[in-house]
């Protein structure tokens, strides 16, 4: 089998990356930083002889997402792990809109460009498997992080209604979709802001990540606690939601 991960270079997908390596999953690495991608080939190539291949390429840009694809294409992935991603916190009035634009070109056209392009391939075969990493950001309002809990919104919809026209169809390609809350990786620096409440290990979340798309989950969360807030979410009004996501952002420090 060989995976696509995109956002290999750091944080949740080096550690899918390295847990797909683990189960002898050939696997293609993408991202801007081609320092840390060869550096993560050499080490799953060491650890565990499996094949692995660098592609440096910058989601914001439309022209690289479908120069991956094609120059991909040809070695019939099995897995995408749509996973790249980042966030821009702030008030929304203050934010800087160039790069909430670059988030929203990664976090969501991207995203979507992947999702739809390895969709039909997988779909012509009859089988595949796609892991998009959203967030339990993805169901709720998020002052002071609008639009990156919005882009995460549109990943979590999406993931829901193309499962159900899977599921409608009877197809063989499974599509999962990662909520963890809080992870301990490079998001907080990028983001700069710690996060209010501790956060989850990315290499463990990572291993269930991946053990949860081959089980065919729909929502993959990092822990208990993590789902049935998600799940307790569904039964709070929005107004309550918003107020307490921006009395929970309110408390972050700076990064
Ligand atoms: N950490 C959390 O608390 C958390 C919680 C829920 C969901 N998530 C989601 O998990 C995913 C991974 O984030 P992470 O927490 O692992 O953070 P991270 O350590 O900062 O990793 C982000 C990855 O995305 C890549 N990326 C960012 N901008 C890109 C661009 N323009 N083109 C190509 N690749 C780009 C980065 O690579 P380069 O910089 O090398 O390009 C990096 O590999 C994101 O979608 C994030 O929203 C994170």
């Amino acid at each position: 089998m060989i995976a696509l991960v995109t956002g290999a270079s750091s944080g949740i997908g080096r550690d899918i990356a390295r847990s797909l390596a683990m189960h002898g999953i050939n696997v293609i690495i993408t991202a801007r930083r081609r320092d840390r991608l060869a550096e993560l080939k050499k080490e799953l190539v060491e650890k565990y002889g499996v094949k692995v291949m660098t592609i440096a390429a910058d989601l914001t840009d439309e022209r690289q997402c479908f120069e991956l694809y094609k120059r991909v294409k040809k070695y019939n992935i099995d897995i995408l792990i749509n996973n790249a991603g980042f966030g821009v916190f702030g008030k929304f009035s203050d934010t800087d809109l160039e790069s909430e634009l670059d988030m929203l070109d990664v976090n969501i056209r991207a995203f979507h460009i992947l999702f739809k392009l390895f969709l039909r391939d997988f779909k012509a075969r009859g089988c595949g498997y796609i892991l998009n990493t959203a967030s339990a950001a993805g169901f709720l309002p998020g002052p002071y992080f609008s639009s990156y809990y919005a882009s995460k919104a549109y990943i979590v919809r999406m993931t829901q209604a193309v499962a159900e026209e899977l599921r409608s169809e009877h197809s063989g390609v499974h599509v999962s979709m990662l909520c963890p809350g809080p992870v301990a990786t490079e998001f907080e620096e990028k983001a700069r802001v710690h996060f209010a409440i501790p956060a989850a290990s990315s290499p463990k979340l990572a291993e269930k990540a991946v053990r949860g798309m081959f089980g065919g989950e729909l929502m993959i969360c990092s822990d208990p606690i993590n789902k049935a807030s998600i799940y307790a979410a569904k039964l709070i009004p929005d107004s309550l939601l918003a107020l307490g996501a921006r009395i929970s952002q309110s408390s972050r420090k700076p990064y």
